[in-house]
């Protein structure tokens, strides 16, 4: 393992607002050193289509190629209907395929998200359970919930609450400290 981590952010949200996507922004300014944090655009991705597994869309394909070439992956997953959003399902049913040569097998993951009153507690649990078909090495804790979103950020998407923010500085720091131990 390099002495550098590169981790990809990945959100579930497309929302310009986003509270998740800002869980990775503030992220983006707690890091360790030598370690680097690029945010995923899921935007351009197509709807799956199983037809073109094997000739993925170009974004599909630059999507598949950051997932590759991460050291690990932090993924910050709203609750859609208790569950994971369509737009992430539909981004990892992509890049899982075709199956013997996708990029999540025994990679290092977190996961983490920011929503309603039970902060993300079941899509997380879904999550979870798509990673195991996909071999995602997931961090077993911390766990990091942020219930009720909307009173934890500001305007500028700065995550303002202490006890959150200092989730997710531990959170970062467990996701190096994993990566390292597997490497
Ligand atoms: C289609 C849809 C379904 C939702 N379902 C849930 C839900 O099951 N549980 C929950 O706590 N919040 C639910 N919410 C609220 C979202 O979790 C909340 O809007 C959150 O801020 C979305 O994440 P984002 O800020 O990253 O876009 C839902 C929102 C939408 C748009």
């Amino acid at each position: 393992m390099a002495a550098h981590i590169h981790i990809l952010g990945i959100s579930g949200s497309l929302r310009r607002g986003s509270f998740n996507t800002a869980l990775l922004r503030n992220a983006q300014a707690m890091l360790p050193e030598d370690v680097s944090l690029e945010i995923a655009d899921l935007s351009g991705i197509p709807l799956f289509n199983q037809d073109h597994e094997h000739e993925p869309p170009e974004a599909v394909r630059a999507f598949k190629a950051k997932i590759a070439g991460a050291d690990a992956l932090l993924f910050a997953v709203p609750e859609y209907n208790y569950s994971i959003p369509g737009v992430l399902k539909n981004a990892i049913d992509w890049a899982s395929r075709p199956y013997n040569e996708q990029p999540f097998n025994g990679k290092p993951a977190a996961i983490m998200g920011a929503g309603g009153r039970f902060g993300t507690v079941r899509a997380q649990l879904h999550f979870r359970q798509i990673a195991s078909y996909l071999n995602l090495l997931v961090l077993p804790r911390p766990e990091l919930m942020v219930p009720l979103a909307h009173q934890k950020f500001d305007a500028d998407g700065v995550l303002t609450d202490q006890d959150a923010r200092d989730q997710l500085k531990a959170v970062v720091n467990a996701l190096v400290e994993w990566t390292r131990r597997l490497g």
